[in-house]
């Protein structure tokens, strides 16, 4: 695996690369787990190269969230993508990145898909993610990239970029892994007591449970959001939100609308925990 820290370098590899194949990307903030590697797995199927980037981008954090925190274990991180084959790992430098100072930097805006659920709570967040997409797809050139679904807006506000800018990416998205336990793979599971870890589960619990009812033919869904959320409560959890939404755009659904995503963001400890559910009734 090589790694590469400057555009120029990268740039002149993949370039040779894609004359003779396809390239596949996996963009991340490091700190990776068995969740990531499925990504990269992902990726070697569907290109005869894969990149992959860790950055942990100032930009998607507001202030008082945990940028300065986030876990960096590029050596330990290294030796993983080594073990899954990837071919290069891309690692720029906030300088490399942002050469400039935020506030003169141009940034991408994904308005609607970013304006609710994590983009309420997050203000600015959608702002940060899709800028350093954008910039890394120009960096990187991929021809295909992959993103977990357990961030499903993010995914969503990735394919709205790539097509309202079109972009030549295809983006892909893979299967959240989980926990025995159902807890769904993140690098911010890491914050958690082992008291809050054996807490942690209820979020797929309540969300599966919510899948049933619906599945059931449950109609309240006013009704089976805030059940939820007070479940989430008795259980020690402190909800940002639990939404059912219509999945090909996070719309409120309509009654006639069958394929839904129940969203759920949390905080427990200093975690926040994301996860989410597909459901067709
Ligand atoms: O999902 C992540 O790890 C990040 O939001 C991403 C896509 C790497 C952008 O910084």
């Amino acid at each position: 695996m090589i790694t590469i820290n400057a555009t120029s370098e990268l740039r002149a590899q993949v370039d040779i690369w894609r004359r003779g194949g396809n390239v596949a990307f996996v963009p991340t903030m490091g700190n990776l787990h068995a969740g990531h590697l499925s990504l990269v797995r992902e990726a070697r199927k569907l290109a005869d190269r894969v990149v992959v980037s860790i950055f942990v981008n100032p930009m998607q954090f507001a202030e008082g969230e945990d940028f300065d925190k986030y876990p960096r274990t590029l050596e330990r991180d290294s030796e993983m993508l080594e073990g899954e084959g990837t071919d290069l790992l891309f690692a720029p430098s906030v300088d490399v990145m942002y050469p400039k100072p935020q506030a003169e930097q141009t940034r991408v805006e994904v308005p609607g898909i970013s304006d609710v659920l994590c983009g309420v709570c997050r203000p600015g967040h959608f702002v940060g993610v899709a800028t350093v997409v954008c910039k890394l797809f120009n960096m990187v050139q991929p021809d295909v990239a992959v993103f977990g679904k357990k961030d499903f807006q993010q995914l969503m506000v990735i394919r709205r970029m790539v097509e309202d800018l079109a972009m030549p990416v295809r983006i892909v998205g893979a299967e959240t892994l989980r926990e025995s336990d159902g807890l769904a793979m993140s690098s911010r599971n890491g914050y958690l007591t082992s008291d809050e870890r054996a807490i942690a589960p209820v979020l797929y619990r309540v969300l599966t449970g919510i899948a049933t009812k619906l599945k059931e033919g449950d109609t309240n869904l006013a009704g089976l959001q805030s059940t939820a959320a007070q479940e989430l409560l008795d259980s020690g959890l402190r909800p940002d939100y639990v939404a059912i939404r219509r999945a090909r755009d996070l719309a409120e659904p309509n009654d006639d609308d069958r394929d839904l995503v129940i969203l759920a963001a949390a905080y427990l400890g200093k975690a926040r925990l994301i996860d989410n559910l597909e459901v067709s009734r």
